[in-house]
């Protein structure tokens, strides 16, 4: 079964100045189970097609389901198979790092001792448990990032969007998270994004190209390979992006 459908979607951002079509027709799938990479330039569409996955924003057109569940028809069925760790961390600050944990367990139904344990669970395997009980405003953006990743995974769901889970994480703390990403993968799907080429070709079983709102190619890393006909990553991605580095 997918974990994600996403069919034609389409969203329009206007504001007085201007109006910016950020996803322009994109379809693609994920399969359940299934690491997937969204890769593309600034500003391709990858964030804003994400928050459209997850409910943060409605689509313009086009058809988002989650587990055959329509993310606007059934947005609340739709909406607690997923949750997402957003580019800007969403953490609140005056709170310690256990307690965003345990309040966004609680927001999805576990009760205190349960939401308790789960943040536990939680801190230990984003080796953030020193840091427990310090607000989580005080955390350098790294840590931030790293509680953001567990606020998105702690009430397991069965597809989670990581928009950009390793930007500023040392390299430990990097490797950490793909050892939880791969543990989680046998109940829990995930799209991610990158912009470290290197990252998304040894963690994903599948990467999409966007460019300009469109998926420009999906597939493995060997079959995008012998699409571009290019044997460098870096050049496989962005003669798919139809992006160039000047001389
Ligand atoms: N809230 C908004 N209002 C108006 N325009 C927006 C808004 N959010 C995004 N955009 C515009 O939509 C386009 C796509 O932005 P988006 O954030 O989805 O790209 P992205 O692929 O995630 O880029 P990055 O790699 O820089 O995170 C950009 O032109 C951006 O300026
Ligand atoms: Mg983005």
């Amino acid at each position: 079964m997918h974990a994600l459908n996403v069919e034609n979607a389409v969203k329009t951002y206007r504001n007085t100045k201007r109006v910016v079509t950020a996803v322009d027709g994109a379809s693609f799938f994920v399969n359940d189970g299934e690491i997937f990479g969204l890769l593309g330039m600034n500003g391709a569409g990858k964030s804003t097609l994400i928050k459209m996955c997850t409910g943060l924003i409605p689509p313009d057109g086009g058809r988002i389901s989650v587990f055959r569940h329509d993310a606007v028809t059934e947005r609340e069925i739709a909406k607690s198979l997923v949750n997402i760790s957003p580019q800007e961390t969403a953490v609140a600050p005056s709170l310690t790092v256990r307690e965003n944990l345990q309040f966004i367990a609680r927001i999805y139904g576990a009760d205190k001792l349960a939401a308790g344990r789960a943040a536990d669970e939680m801190l230990d395997g984003l080796k953030l448990a020193e840091r427990a009980n310090d607000r989580a405003g005080k955390l350098s953006g790294g840590l931030m990032r790293r509680l953001s990743i567990g606020m998105a995974l702690i009430t397991k769901p069965r597809l989670a969007f990581l928009d950009e889970p390793t930007l500023g994480l040392d390299v430990v703390a990097r490797h950490e998270l793909h050892r939880l990403i791969r543990a989680r993968k046998a109940d829990c799907s995930i799209v991610l994004t990158t912009h470290y080429l290197e990252e998304a070709k040894a963690l994903c079983d599948r990467i999409a190209v966007m460019a300009h709102g469109k998926i420009t190619a999906v597939g493995t890393v060997d079959e995008l390979e012998s699409l571009s006909g290019e044997s460098d990553f870096e050049r496989v991605f962005l003669k798919l992006a139809g992006e160039r580095l000047e001389p």
